[in-house]
């Protein structure tokens, strides 16, 4: 479907850290259609980054949607949190869930809309009894806890068994893809299934050019399903 909607995500991972609320203004500017925040806990990935009160105080700023992409071990004491700081997606790794099924309703019914990242070595049997409650899953093209990591191609028969999966469990869900996304890769995860496009040190490569990056990875991804 070469008119299939196309959404670019860039993760706040590489943005400026001292004006984040810049940086969520330039990147709306910029024509992308979310943003996602990097949530890493130092214990599920090596590294740390924010909170829900940075996300809080950004979200005034921009009309964007955002979605929180919980790389954290024990996601559930705080999934209200991250809905009441402004995320209309929250996005758990089912490697991190004791009990997935009542994670992903609690998501729901606090009303955001429920994600779940499979990192590379996860297969997508880790989802199969859950896609009644699945909104958007999120497939780890990197092993995560850090920007800027080759892409590992390796996932792309995973991209496309996942939305053979979706197309018939789950046809309404997204299909999102994290790692290593950029011109060169965007194309080929793009011809495996995926239609959401999370990017980030590849969109902050050109500081001054953020729009025209925007553009050329939509363009690379809808070439790649003409
Ligand atoms: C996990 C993070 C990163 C980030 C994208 O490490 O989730 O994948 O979003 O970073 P890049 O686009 O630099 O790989």
């Amino acid at each position: 479907m070469a008119d299939a909607q196309i959404r670019i995500v860039p993760s706040v991972l590489p943005a400026d850290f001292a004006r984040l609320g810049d940086e969520c203004q330039a990147l709306e500017k910029a024509g992308v259609d979310r943003i996602q925040w990097d949530v890493m806990d130092g214990n599920f990935v090596p590294n740390i980054t924010m909170g829900p009160d940075i996300v809080a105080a950004c979200r005034p700023l921009v009309g964007l949607g955002f979605e929180a992409h919980l790389m954290v071990s024990d996601p559930d004491p705080m999934l209200g949190r991250w809905v009441e700081a402004g995320c209309e997606l929250v996005i758990v790794h089912a490697e991190a869930c004791r009990h997935l099924h009542r994670t992903l309703s609690v998501i729901r019914d606090s009303g955001a809309r429920a994600g779940v990242a499979l990192n590379p070595a996860t297969p997508l049997t880790a989802v199969e009894h859950v896609l009644d409650l699945v909104d958007l899953l999120l497939v780890m093209t990197v092993n995560p806890g850090f920007g800027g990591q080759h892409y590992l191609a390796s996932m792309e028969p995973k991209l496309v068994a996942a939305r053979a999966m979706l197309d018939r469990h789950a046809p309404a869900a997204e299909l999102e893809v994290d790692g290593g996304i950029g011109p060169a890769t965007i194309g080929a995860a793009a011809a495996a299934g995926a239609r959401t496009f999370c990017a980030g040190s590849s969109l902050f490569a050109d500081r001054d050019d953020l729009a025209g990056t925007v553009a050329r990875l939509r363009s690379r991804a809808r070439e790649a399903l003409r």
